[in-house]
């Protein structure tokens, strides 16, 4: 423990109690000297004011810009008393040194890493962060496959709208490796075995390469934009594309953009209701919009009874996330039959083809 023993940053103003019994499970807090805030979002800052209160720390820091944050979220003295702390400043602890890292837009503009060099420790407050909470406190007591899923899950929903700031924080930190023996991010479990793996994955994610895995999104009334789906599904996968057949209305916004971040089409279907998307596609677009997704390809598909209106609001939906929609969308009058889905499953293998095109890689159909 560092000679002034220092508290990074506190948790959701509702488990301000648990965060203090902890805290006293290791050092009585009245011990503390110095409080860190390194995010000012309030799962990390939401009990700062009363921990600060309790604790009454000699000092608080936060970046410059965290200093501004964390007052336009808390009004308390203790606040406005915070000590702003420029990129690459040090704490001296007494016999170790907290060095700091700003690394705005990871997440917040506020956001800073601390390293700890003496211990090798790197506090990466929401980099590297996972949304599963286990009484397993590393990552090797966790197979890794679980970890890749809950990883990728939180930079799709966390991370990905900043894909290029990734890519140079996370090569960055790549360069402290060597001294760097465990991440500690604020968020799930600590990485100290698959350091290196966990930031390889992170420039994976962010270069967004794209890959022979499509993502079919639809949602229907009664069942026909259903039968379409699965025809082009199967045609994509015929095509030799791994595909996920999502139901909007059976998954969450969360998991639709986490198995995207691995995706190289978005194809999405949605029947005609009142001249427009069904609501649960168009809750779905919207989510995926804010978080950029890039290098993707797709297309569009519908049922409808008369005027129709879907699948134009879709391929413009698509167009306006940055997906380059190659092919005319399929628009089925009512129900399906063994034609019209003759016709998904040949759309299906088509657009296999294009995104085989599109990631380089030689369609043997062809
Ligand atoms: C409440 C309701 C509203 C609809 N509104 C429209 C509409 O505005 N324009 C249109 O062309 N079809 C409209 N339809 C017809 C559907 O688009 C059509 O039945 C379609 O085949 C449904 O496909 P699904 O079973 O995949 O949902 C509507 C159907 C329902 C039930």
């Amino acid at each position: 423990m560092a000679e002034k023993i220092t508290l990074v940053d506190t948790v959701k103003k509702d488990f301000h109690e648990e965060l203090m019994s902890r805290i006293r499970s290791v050092v009585d807090p009245e011990k503390i000297d110095i409080v860190v805030s390194l995010h000012a979002e309030m799962d990390h800052s939401g009990c700062l004011p009363q921990v600060i209160k309790e604790v009454k720390p000699s000092k608080t820091y936060s970046s410059i810009v965290g200093k501004e944050t964390l007052a336009t979220h808390f009004y308390e003295p203790e606040i406005a008393d915070i000590i702003a702390l420029p990129d690459g400043s040090t704490l001296d602890l007494g016999n170790m040194q907290l060095e700091f890292l700003h690394t705005a837009m990871v997440h917040w503009p506020d956001s800073m890493m601390g390293i700890l060099r003496c211990d090798g420790v790197l506090f990466s407050q929401d980099g590297f962060g996972l949304h599963i909470a286990t009484s397993q406190r590393f990552d090797d007591e966790l197979p890794l496959h679980d970890l890749e899923r809950a990883a990728a899950a939180y930079y799709a929903n966390i991370l990905l709208p900043f894909a290029h700031i990734m890519t140079k924080a996370t090569t960055k930190l790549k360069s402290l490796l060597p001294d760097v023996k465990m991440i500690v991010p604020s968020h799930g479990p600590m990485w100290r075995t698959n350091r290196e793996w966990i930031m390889d994955k992170y420039l994976q994610w962010s270069a967004q390469k794209p890959t022979l895995k499509a993502v079919v999104l639809y949602d229907t009334m009664w069942g026909s934009v259903d039968k379409m789906a699965r025809a082009i599904a199967d045609g994509m996968a015929q095509g030799g594309v791994e595909v996920r057949l999502m139901r909007a209305r059976e998954n969450y916004r969360s998991d639709v953009i986490a198995e995207l971040l691995t995706a190289g089409a978005f194809v999405v279907g949605s029947s005609t209701l009142n001249r427009g998307l069904l609501p649960t596609i168009a809750d779905k677009l919207q989510y995926v919009k804010g978080l950029k997704p890039k290098k993707k390809i797709g297309a569009a598909f519908g049922s409808y009874g008369w005027g129709g209106g879907a699948t134009k609001q879709l391929e413009q939906q698509l167009k306006d996330i940055g997906i380059k929609v190659v092919a005319d969308a399929i628009n089925i009058n009512y129900v399906p039959n063994g034609d019209a889905l003759g016709q998904c499953r040949e759309s299906g293998l088509r657009l296999a083809a294009a995104l085989k095109q599109h990631c380089g890689v030689p369609d043997s159909r062809l």
